[in-house]
């Protein structure tokens, strides 16, 4: 068998002893005969995979017993509604920032249900650049503050978190949570769909400071209220049980690797080399600010459109997958989240070296 460096912006690679280990566990789960994927979420089994992986990733991100911690489905596109659901009271205004394509998304979503007031935006610079703080233009009193931390598809992540005051700072973490160690006591919500850096695609995390529960208007249905998921340790319904194991195997892989510390330093390094070799290249290139380029997702273009296809070709046959930037942009894309180690960066940056040569 043989693995393929896989740079896919999402569904992501995924460590491969997560992989061996769920290929052990599949058809008899501990002795029992059956799958977790065919097991009760009410399991007394069960019951205890979702309470651990609940408490390691408390552990890694160090989440204190003000925030519940929610495994939900529908991902981030369904957050982009639920925020606002449960966050925006009548008569009330919600700032965004606009760094790119997510926020744009989620500020169009939030729109149906109240008052937005777009702090900040990038678009001028082709969101290559994230708005100082001191130019933002917050309201009085914001329900929130929303703002995506990493910008997926354009490489664009912020260098600081920002300051809002008594606001609750809500932030889409989908393409950045666990890369390195943030301060959740800074955030009133954090949302990341799973299959970045969680795990497999179907679950979506929700981290809310406990004291915005309870504020979802009495029209806001059952499922789509924080409160019912908070109160019945979301298992109000069945929740996504296989994805939730799988998380679970992700965060104790992540503690192996020393926590979120060490992935740090190992993303913040794989990222350097890769930029590093860009910008020393007459040949490859990356529009984004020096200090906020993304550690997960880089974006670069090649000096000559028309080798696109041939660069996405070669790469394919090299065992170098999904490197085609999103379709609203185009270029290319290497997406190296924590499961991407270094040594695929090594090679792809041995391979754009090769291409450049062979073609610049
Ligand atoms: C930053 C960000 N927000 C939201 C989304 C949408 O997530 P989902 O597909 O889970 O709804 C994505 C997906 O790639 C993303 O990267």
């Amino acid at each position: 068998m043989s693995r393929a460096y896989n740079f896919c912006a999402g569904p992501a690679a995924l460590p491969t002893d997560v992989l061996e280990q769920a290929r052990q566990e599949m058809l008899d789960y501990q002795g029992m005969g059956l799958s977790i994927m065919e097991m009760s979420h009410r399991d007394k089994v069960f019951v205890e995979i979702a309470e651990r992986a609940e408490q390691d990733l408390r552990d890694l991100m160090g989440i204190s017993e003000d925030y519940a911690v929610l495994f939900l489905q529908g991902g981030a596109s369904t957050q982009f509604a639920m925020v606002p659901m449960n966050l925006l009271g009548e008569g009330q205004t919600a700032d965004y920032i606009n760094t790119g394509q997510w926020s744009k998304k989620a500020i169009k979503e939030a729109g149906r249900y109240g008052n937005i007031n777009v702090a900040a935006s990038s678009e001028d610079t082709n969101f290559t650049t994230v708005p100082p703080q001191d130019s933002w233009q917050l309201s009085a009193n914001p329900a929130y503050v929303h703002y995506c931390p990493n910008e997926t598809i354009g490489g664009l992540e912020y260098s600081f978190i920002p300051e809002v005051g008594d606001s609750p700072l809500v932030a889409d973490m989908s393409s950045t949570i666990l890369s390195r160690p943030i301060d959740v006591n800074r955030f009133g919500l954090i949302y990341a769909g799973a299959q970045k850096n969680i795990g497999p695609a179907g679950l979506t995390l929700v981290i809310v400071r406990k004291d915005l529960l309870g504020k979802a208007g009495a029209h806001v249905p059952a499922m789509l209220n924080y409160q019912t998921h908070a109160d019945n340790g979301s298992m109000y319904n069945t929740p996504p049980t296989y994805a939730w194991y799988l998380a679970g195997l992700v965060f104790q892989w992540l503690k192996k690797q020393g926590g979120v510390a060490n992935m740090a330093e190992t993303n913040q390094r794989k990222a350097e080399k890769l930029y590093g070799f860009i910008d020393n290249s007459g040949f490859y290139s990356n529009p984004v600010e020096t200090i906020s380029r993304s550690w997960m997702n880089v974006p670069f273009v090649l000096a000559d459109a028309n080798l696109d296809k041939q660069f996405l070709s070669e790469a394919d046959k090299a065992g170098l997958l999904n490197l085609k930037g999103h379709r609203s942009v185009g270029g290319m894309r290497a997406s190296i989240y924590n499961a991407v180690p270094e040594a695929a960066v090594d090679t792809l940056i041995a391979f754009m070296a090769d291409f450049e040569k062979r073609n610049g």
